[in-house]
């Protein structure tokens, strides 16, 4: 007879991923870690964090590298998740396993979810974190079809069986992608030991999830239902952005005058002022933002301390200190760093002074 110990819910930690190097989203990420880049108003990491503690998952250890300093500082102590959280150093980006391998001693016997801090899922990993709980797997692996699986990792499935993970393959045995969201007990550990370097230099979570199945062990692998976007790009910054802000929940605690229109889901944040404006939701405006004589439209969040005005955007993301003033034309589909300042003007002759940073871009769409 089972005793009743055997039948409690298996506890799991969370271990989030924050380090690497996020040359793909330069120039953000020369000043700044990639997963603090904030889509909705709220960094990436943290989007990560609740889909943890909202399943109750809040013994937290986060990898940080070289981006650490401001990584903590905005991460804290946990409280303001409700988490207790553990900080855990990977002296450079050795691989996904790598950073799995340095966290033994936080994890030590207890089952995980791992969760790569740039990933954005539209639904909850609830019903995940129950089968992982309560099933005796080993591993639980989620997959995401999509149209160029040859960028990630690979699953090749015998029926709803995982018989082969194959890392960003040039012959995709499927177009199942596995997301950045891993189950594991501590098997894990034992198969990392075994796992060689790849040919890019990093010891490679699907090496060691291969490395699971060889060893006979078990494996399960779930298809998500809900959209997921790995962040790893520009244009899946925006997408990411437009797909947290579909689930908004307008609160007006900013100041909006009797000029101005409000439509659809909109968030004034706290200190934010809207003068003869027209906000088209979803939308959000950060704390301490003005937004004067000017149209912002739909998906768009402006981070905390911007000034915009006499100026037309939508579908963008801008970060936070930053000034847009008398733009021509309409910003679409744009993603506007920190402490940026674009002013244009309604004179002759219309010119440009730039000064751009590094893998910078100015096009018209
Ligand atoms: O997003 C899903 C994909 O993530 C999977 O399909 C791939 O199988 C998996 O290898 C991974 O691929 P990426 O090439 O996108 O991983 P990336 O190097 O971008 O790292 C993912 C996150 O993990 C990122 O937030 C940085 C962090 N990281 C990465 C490495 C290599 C670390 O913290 N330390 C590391 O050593």
């Amino acid at each position: 007879m089972e005793s009743a110990l055997e039948q409690e819910p298996r506890k799991l930690k969370g271990l989030l991923l924050a380090g690497g190097k996020g040359t793909r989203l330069r120039p953000f990420t020369y000043t700044g870690a990639k997963q603090l880049v904030a889509l909705a108003n709220r960094p990436i990491l943290f989007h990560a964090i609740d889909q943890l503690t909202t399943c109750g998952i809040t013994e937290l250890g986060i990898v940080v590298g070289e981006t650490k300093e401001e990584v903590m500082a905005a991460v804290g102590d946990g409280s303001q998740f409700g988490a207790k959280i553990t900080f855990i150093e990977q002296s450079a980006p050795l691989g996904i396993a790598h950073a799995v391998k340095i966290a033994e001693d936080f994890i030590g016997s207890d089952p995980f979810v791992l969760f790569l801090g740039d990933n954005i899922l539209k639904e909850g990993i609830g019903r995940y974190v129950e089968q992982f709980q309560t099933g005796c797997h080993n591993g639980l692996v989620l997959l995401y079809p999509v149209d160029e699986p040859q960028n990630f990792g690979v699953a090749e499935l015998d029926g709803d069986k995982l018989i082969r993970v194959v890392e960003k393959p040039r012959d995709p045995p499927s177009n199942m992608a596995v997301i950045g969201i891993y189950f594991f007990d501590s098997t894990v550990f034992d198969a990392i030991r075994r796992v060689k370097p790849s040919a890019r230099g990093e010891l490679e979570i699907t090496d060691t999830i291969q490395r699971l199945i060889d060893d006979g062990l078990d494996v399960r692998a779930e298809v998500i239902s809900g959209r997921w976007i790995d962040t790893g790009k520009h244009d899946d910054l925006l997408e990411a952005n437009h797909l947290l802000l579909e689930d908004l929940e307008p609160e007006l605690a900013g100041r909006h005058d009797d000029a101005s229109t409000i439509q659809g889901r909109v968030v004034l944040q706290e200190g934010s002022e809207v003068i003869n404006s027209r906000i088209q939701g979803p939308v959000i405006i950060g704390e301490r933002t003005r937004v004067v004589n000017s149209f912002i439209g739909p998906f768009t969040s402006i981070n905390h301390d911007c000034l915009i005005a006499d100026t037309e955007i939508s579908g963008s993301v801008v970060l936070e200190h930053t000034t847009i003033e008398q733009v021509d034309g309409r910003i679409e589909h744009s993603l506007i760093g920190r402490n940026v300042e674009l002013r244009g003007h309604q004179r002759r002759p219309h010119g440009y002074e730039l000064i751009l940073g590094d893998f910078s871009k100015l096009r018209t769409p």
